[in-house]
């Protein structure tokens, strides 16, 4: 058995390897105590494959533990930088899961064929898009999901920035050097045809090629209208790119207007999503993927992939997944939804008001829990006092201003810009619903009242900018 100091050493050993991708906020990252072991007994970071010798992640790993530190020492940090659901599961599927909490069987690797099902249908009431249960993987969240298909996958795999921090830690995982795609405020932060043109023209590529394309976007917010992916498509399809669309954030576009890449190019869209964010279940380590019928290769290696590595999702939350997915209890689920979405767009656009009131610029946010304020207002004056990098910004923002942002780089954008993502869940979800559900009005003073520790950061953030531009 392992002592307590072992436990304790490996525990430390995951946060470093998760933090990056997990969202370093959520990490209590230590030095661990294994790493002074390993150096007296001679081991080094040739132990370690190649892509995997954690460099890069050291200043996000670093800001994480200013974050822990200052909160240790008391100080009320507005977490701005920490992206989950700030609301409580609908108690339909918390009874749900009550009731299977005694499932002990190890059920199919591909998923309960129920669940299945039941997420098609979901798909095809929400998206108007058909999927095929028989290609569907339910897996312990859509992130192992990914990971397990840019891993089996033999090509090409192209990022989008800004891109999730994920994605970029997990191709390197998968023994790939990712080709990353710059976009920019001109666009939207969107990837187009013309951004794959160009990439085609400058580079040859292997045969096979996939793009991995999140929609609304995780760190913008934003959107892809059903024009643009259908723009998208067509290049895609002349050049033979396969999508891995990951629209975990689909159900939370506020105005419902979500459009999936699946619907506009069936034949090479992978879709991928979950649970975590719409559901707010993110602890429940449920998603899934459906892989189109030209693609059952990849499905199928996925598939033992996923078989000879986590062997199939929990029982409990497969079984009360497919109860709460029942037809009957689609009204309360859209409602739920719907509130969520409404209660998320007035605190994200709040947010994004008081900020443009003093100069920092960024679309507002159309979905998720996230949009991309830049403080390039700041840079003059940041500027004279050695102020240069977004991670530089960060830092100071956090020491003077007690806000927590994450700075540009993470995102496989460059050091050098200003923006940060801007997480507006740092509230009290529940209270927030049960306000909304004794029928306050949604607007500025519901926000100030509700949440205020939210509020509080934006007041202060603001200050710091006044304070901070020329
Ligand atoms: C863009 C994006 N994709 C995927 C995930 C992973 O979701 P899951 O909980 O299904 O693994 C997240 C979670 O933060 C995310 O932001």
């Amino acid at each position: 058995m392992a002592t307590e100091g072992e436990l304790r050493a490996a525990r430390a050993v995951a946060a470093v390897v998760s933090a990056r991708g997990a969202g370093w906020a959520a990490t209590a990252v230590e030095r661990p105590p294994m790493a002074d072991h390993a150096e007296t007994a001679g081991w080094d970071q040739t132990l370690v494959i190649d892509g995997w010798r954690n460099s890069r992640g050291a200043s996000n790993l670093a800001f994480n533990e200013q974050v822990k530190h200052l909160q240790r020492c008391g100080r009320q940090i507005a977490h701005f930088a920490f992206g989950q659901s700030p609301f409580p599961i609908p108690e339909l599927a918390v009874a749900a899961l009550r009731q299977h909490a005694g499932e002990h069987a190890y059920l199919p690797v591909a998923g309960l064929p129920e669940l299945r099902r039941a997420i098609c249908d979901f798909h095809l009431r929400h998206d108007h898009i058909q999927l095929d249960a028989d290609y569907m993987l339910v897996g312990p969240g859509s992130k192992e999901l990914l990971y397990l298909t840019m891993s089996v996958f033999n090509g090409d795999l192209i990022l989008v920035a800004p891109a999730w921090t994920t994605y970029e830690p997990q191709s390197r995982l998968a023994g790939k050097v990712a080709t990353v795609i710059q976009t920019g405020s001109e666009t939207h932060f969107k990837v187009t045809s013309d951004h794959l043109e160009t990439l085609f023209k400058s580079r040859r590529m292997l045969p096979h090629r996939m793009m991995v394309l999140t929609n609304p976007g995780n760190p913008t917010g934003l959107q892809y209208t059903e024009q643009e992916l259908r723009d998208l498509s067509e290049t895609c399809r002349r050049h033979r790119v396969i999508v891995l669309s990951d629209e975990i954030y689909a159900r939370l576009t506020f105005d419902s207007t979500h459009v999936s890449m699946a619907k506009v190019y069936p034949e090479g869209t992978i879709l991928t999503s979950g649970f975590s964010k719409w559901l707010s279940a993110g602890g429940w380590r449920m998603g899934y993927a459906h892989y189109p019928a030209a693609l059952a290769p990849l499905l199928s290696a996925v598939r033992s992939a996923a078989s000879n590595t986590y062997s199939c999702a929990p029982a409990p939350q497969q079984r009360a997944l497919a109860a709460a997915l029942q037809p009957k209890h689609a009204h309360q689920l859209d409602t739920y939804i719907g509130t969520c979405c409404r209660l998320l767009r007035a605190v994200g656009d709040y947010c994004a008001r008081q900020l443009h009131a003093v100069g920092v610029k960024g679309y507002p946010s159309q979905g998720a829990f996230y949009f991309m304020p830049d403080f390039e207002v700041c840079r003059g004056a940041l500027a004279a006092r050695g102020i240069t990098t977004g991670d530089q910004m960060v830092g100071a923002i956090l020491q003077e201003a007690d806000v927590a942002l994450m700075a540009s780089s993470c995102f496989l954008m460059s050091e050098t810009d200003l923006s940060t993502r801007f997480c507006f869940v740092c509230l009290d979800g529940a209270a927030a619903l049960a306000a909304l559900d004794a029928g306050e009005s949604l607007d500025d003073a519901f926000v100030e009242r509700h949440c205020a520790q939210l509020v509080a950061g934006v007041r202060r953030l603001c200050a710091w900018v006044l304070a901070n531009s020329a």
